[in-house]
């Protein structure tokens, strides 16, 4: 398959501007800030940075709430810094993909403080908007972080639908001028030069036009029939401006991949799904123990749905909503935090796709522990902690859901050395970091040979290098110890062996009878492996990627 797009050979490294670096010392990361450190990105060795929100917004979400589309949020730097910024990662090779939410807007936006003070208002029709019924909301939508989905407007004597917070009115789609306002917003920073979108919440914009009860409210603002018309209208603009697209896409199954991302007419050009990261019966703050067989049946079940160029995944284990992989799917204990880093590393980064690398995950930052309720910062979170003692859940036990699970472990500041707040500004931060900079940080870890910064710069560097790991079909190996994960991908001319222990227990490993007699190269570990007559042990974490040459 020859890869003729940019970004099929590509790496992406998610940005979260207000914890990454603060350039002036206010306490909160800028654009400036980012900009001064793209050599170390250069170094790490990716190829485009996803941006999250840098619009003007009041913040109520971070950026998700955006009240002025065509500038930056003041917190981040002006307008020049945007331009001078994306200049600056094009000068060093590296392309830039914005966030774009499409679904809401803030309710200071200006089209909404102009909807909501008159029905008759030409921006009315932007939002979605319904009569009261039996001295109640419209109907029993409720919104993802929390609570009925309508908000009372006393102005017009109605109620607006808010998917997530009531600070973010939920946009119109069926109404044509606000799908023009949509496209206008998004040529307008395609001019301004950059490289691609990730597509917010991009699976809600089309609502249930009935608007009657719904057993769930997935049924009614989740993948509703008539999206297609919206996405593909949206499809066109990017195709015919040449721009990457990568999608938001929850609670799409496996099956329904190729319709989605499929090359020919699919609806973008890369998904993001969730199933590896939240089980389907689970509540997002709810915490179970994913066994390594689940791991490894959701991981494995999307790369099969999307085999035979049926389309493309962004491929990733963590991001601004979720804890982090050591946390979550690892060990944070010190010492076997490096090594299971590595491991979860090695699990989802070689498999078919585009990688994608969240900040700080390059160093093996951890989930921050919160103990007090006064560190919470996340709107969800806090939203959730209350509701929890509305229901009389013992305080001790909310907290501890909210620290394991809550948004805000993945947007403490980056660790940039173990100087106060980790060197990520002299200013106390606007959200406390992780203590433990102290060990885990860039500074150390650009000088040992074996951090977990290092392991990830060799991995992408032998991704680069390799067009069978980008390109090569992906395989499953069925036959493995219950803790381990292993997969193959395979061109002609070679076979790569993917194997990781994602447990605490040591595991034996067997190569497949079909490689034992090939020629073969240990590629990369994180651990020394001996293999002895076709058998290796793993230690507990340990990982391994070994290239096999199938033709002598
Ligand atoms: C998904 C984003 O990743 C999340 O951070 C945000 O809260 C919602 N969409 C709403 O925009």
């Amino acid at each position: 398959m020859t890869l003729t797009n940019w970004w099929q050979q590509a790496v992406g490294y998610q940005i979260y501007p207000k914890s990454f670096y603060d350039s002036n010392n206010d306490g909160i990361g800028d654009l400036n800030g980012i900009r001064q450190k793209i050599p170390y990105l250069r170094k790490l060795g990716i190829d485009f940075v996803w941006l999250c929100p840098i619009y003007r917004s009041p913040g109520i979400d971070n950026g998700y709430d955006i009240s002025d589309y065509r500038n930056i949020d003041p917190q981040y730097g002006t307008m020049e810094d945007f331009d001078n910024l994306i200049e600056a990662f094009h000068n060093y090779g590296i392309k830039v993909v914005m966030d774009m939410v499409l679904n809401h807007t803030s309710d200071q936006h200006n089209w909404f403080q102009q909807a909501k003070a008159s029905a008759s208002s030409p921006f009315h029709d932007y939002y979605i908007w319904k009569k009261g019924k039996n001295n109640g909301v419209p109907n029993n939508w409720k919104s993802i972080f929390g609570g009925s989905g309508w908000q009372y407007n006393s102005q017009t004597n109605e109620y607006y639908f808010h998917l997530y917070a009531a600070q973010q009115p939920d946009l119109n789609w069926e109404n044509p001028k606000l799908r023009k306002e949509m496209h206008d917003v998004i040529k307008y920073w395609i001019q301004k030069g950059v490289d691609g979108f990730r597509l917010d919440a991009i699976t809600h914009l089309k609502k249930l036009q009935t608007f009657e009860d719904v057993p769930d409210t997935d049924m009614a603002t989740r993948n509703v029939p008539g999206i297609e018309v919206f996405l593909k209208d949206l499809k066109k603009l990017y195709d015919d401006c040449h721009i990457m697209t990568v999608g938001e896409v929850g609670a799409v199954p496996p099956e329904e991949a190729a319709k989605w991302v499929n090359p020919k007419n699919g609806f973008m050009d890369m998904l993001f799904q969730f199933d590896h990261v939240n089980f389907g019966d689970e509540h997002k703050f709810d915490f179970s123990t994913k066994s390594v067989s689940q791991i490894r049946k959701s991981l494995s079940h999307w790369q099969q749905a999307v085999e035979h160029e049926h389309g493309c995944l962004g491929l990733f284990v963590e991001n601004h909503d979720l804890p982090r992989s050591i946390s979550y799917f690892g060990n944070e204990e010190p010492d076997q935090r490096e090594a299971s880093a590595k491991a979860i590393a090695l699990m989802y980064f070689l498999m078919k796709g585009i990688p994608f690398i969240y900040e700080g995950q390059e160093l093996g930052m951890t989930n921050k522990h919160i103990t007090s309720v006064s560190e919470l910062n996340d709107v969800d979170s806090i939203r959730f902690y209350r509701e929890e003692l509305q229901k009389n859940i013992n305080a001790q036990i909310a907290l501890s859901k909210v620290a394991f699970k809550g948004r805000d472990n993945a947007r403490t500041p980056v660790q940039w050395s173990n100087q106060q707040f980790g060197g990520f500004s002299v200013t106390e931060p606007w959200i406390e970091p992780n203590e433990n900079y102290k060990e885990i940080n860039v500074k150390d870890e650009l000088t040992h040979h074996n951090s977990v910064f290092t392991f990830y710069q060799t991995m992408i560097t032998i991704r680069k290098h390799n067009p069978t790991l980008q390109s090569g079909a992906f395989a499953l190996e069925k036959k493995t110890a219950d803790n381990v994960i292993a997969y193959r991908r395979v061109s002609n001319q070679e076979t790569w062996l993917i194997v990781i222990n994602l447990s605490n227990q040591p595991a034996d490993y067997r190569i497949p009878s079909d490689l034992q007699k090939l020629t073969y190269e240990i590629m990369l570990s994180n651990d020394r492996i001996d293999i002895n007559n076709n058998n290796f042990e793993l230690d507990r974490w340990g990982a391994t990627l070994i290239k096999f040459k199938n033709k002598e």
